[in-house]
């Protein structure tokens, strides 16, 4: 197969998107995050925030931040929250906030899959910062299981590439399971 060699651009990788919570100055506030991901077997998440913006004041004044997988159908306010900044613009009210009992970043009722995490390392890149945070709570939507396991197409969170969001599509294979299929040809 013919390979082109295209520019250096990010963007055309897949990134789960996510929406990312914090207090700041004693409000909720949410922004819309692409760079963000796992880092290894252990409950610990990355996610990529500018400096600037006004959910990391939040992030590190907390020392906590959230992570909220929103589904293909809140893909309206999702863009929104990405596109306008808690500094001009009351984003508190546009999500049912909720807490754990740690009460240290707020959580969207409204999305399927929410986690709290506690920062435990933080790196500056190219004025963001990457915050690697530890899982200490996880909420599921009861709905979007099945049997006793999440269900990702109840999920049904979306993916961003290039200049679109996509939903999930359907399962194509099993993890661990397709290569065992493959070893046996
Ligand atoms: C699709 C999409 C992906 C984004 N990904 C990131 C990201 O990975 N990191 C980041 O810092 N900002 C990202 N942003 C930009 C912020 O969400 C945006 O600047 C937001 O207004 C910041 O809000 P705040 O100032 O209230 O924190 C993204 C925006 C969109 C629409």
């Amino acid at each position: 197969m013919e390979k082109l060699k295209i520019k250096n651009y990010p963007m055309v990788s897949p990134a789960p998107t996510v929406l990312v919570g914090a207090d700041v100055n004693g409000k909720p506030n949410y922004a819309t995050v692409g760079a963000f991901g796992m880092v290894c077997l252990e409950p610990v998440f990355y996610v990529s925030l500018k400096s600037t913006h006004y959910t990391t004041i939040g992030v590190k004044e907390n020392g906590y931040f959230s992570i909220n997988v929103p589904s293909a159908d809140m893909v309206q306010i999702t863009d929104y929250c990405g596109i306008v900044s808690g500094k001009t613009t009351d984003k508190s009210i546009v999500f049912t906030s909720f807490y754990d009992e740690l009460k240290k970043a707020p959580m969207i009722s409204e999305c399927p899959l929410n986690f709290l995490c506690k920062i435990i390392q933080i790196v500056p890149i190219y004025g963001f910062e990457v915050f690697f945070g530890e899982i200490v709570s996880t909420y599921l939507n009861k709905q979007c299981l099945t049997g006793n396991k999440p269900d990702p197409l109840k999920i049904n969170p979306m993916i961003m590439m290039g200049t679109s969001y996509f939903d999930l599509g359907q399962a194509v294979g099993n993890l661990f399971k397709e290569g065992v299929e493959y070893k046996k040809l």
